[in-house]
């Protein structure tokens, strides 16, 4: 089983769309029962809570439910997944800072995976604006959740 968990700040917008996200394409690819889909925050502050109203209407207008309840990243994890996925650089600052020696090579940037993102782009935070970052949040997901289940199937050879 290959595992991937995706992170953000609160874990209740941007990181559990991008898992709606890739579990939808990895079960439209058949591939469910090869790799395992997980989220998390760096912080606690909204522990147990379920995902972001505003993150789940425009996931479901687009087909995904969005299940799940936060919870803060914890050092186990980076032993349980394989790619651990930041969606912008705080994020990535901040595990990079709490990884162990040797686990640092599964931390990257979700938009690293699309070809079509410029080299270094952050999926932003949607928390506190208004408009379409919803929506925005969900274009960069699917871009970047496309190009990462490539980089796995080639990987895997799955
Ligand atoms: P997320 O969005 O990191 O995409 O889940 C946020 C959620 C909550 C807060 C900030 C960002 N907050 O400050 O509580």
């Amino acid at each position: 089983m290959v595992r991937v968990c995706f992170v953000c700040l609160g874990n209740i917008c941007r990181s559990p769309t991008a898992e709606g996200v890739m579990r939808h394409l990895v079960a439209r690819e058949g591939l469910s029962d090869r790799i395992e889909v997980d989220s998390a925050g760096t912080i606690a502050y909204h522990a147990g809570e379920p995902p972001d109203a505003r993150s789940r209407a425009a996931a479901r207008g687009r087909g995904i439910e969005l299940n799940g309840r936060s919870r803060r990243f914890r050092d186990a994890d980076w032993e349980r997944f394989d790619y651990v996925i930041a969606m912008d650089h705080e994020n990535h600052r901040d595990l990079s800072r709490m990884a162990p020696n040797g686990a640092r090579h599964k931390l990257s940037l979700l938009l690293r995976f699309d070809p079509g993102s410029p080299d270094d782009a952050p999926v932003p935070d949607p928390y506190y604006g208004s408009g379409d970052g919803f929506e925005r949040v969900l274009d960069l997901c699917e871009a970047g959740c496309r190009g990462l289940l490539a980089h796995i199937r080639r990987e895997h050879g799955l």
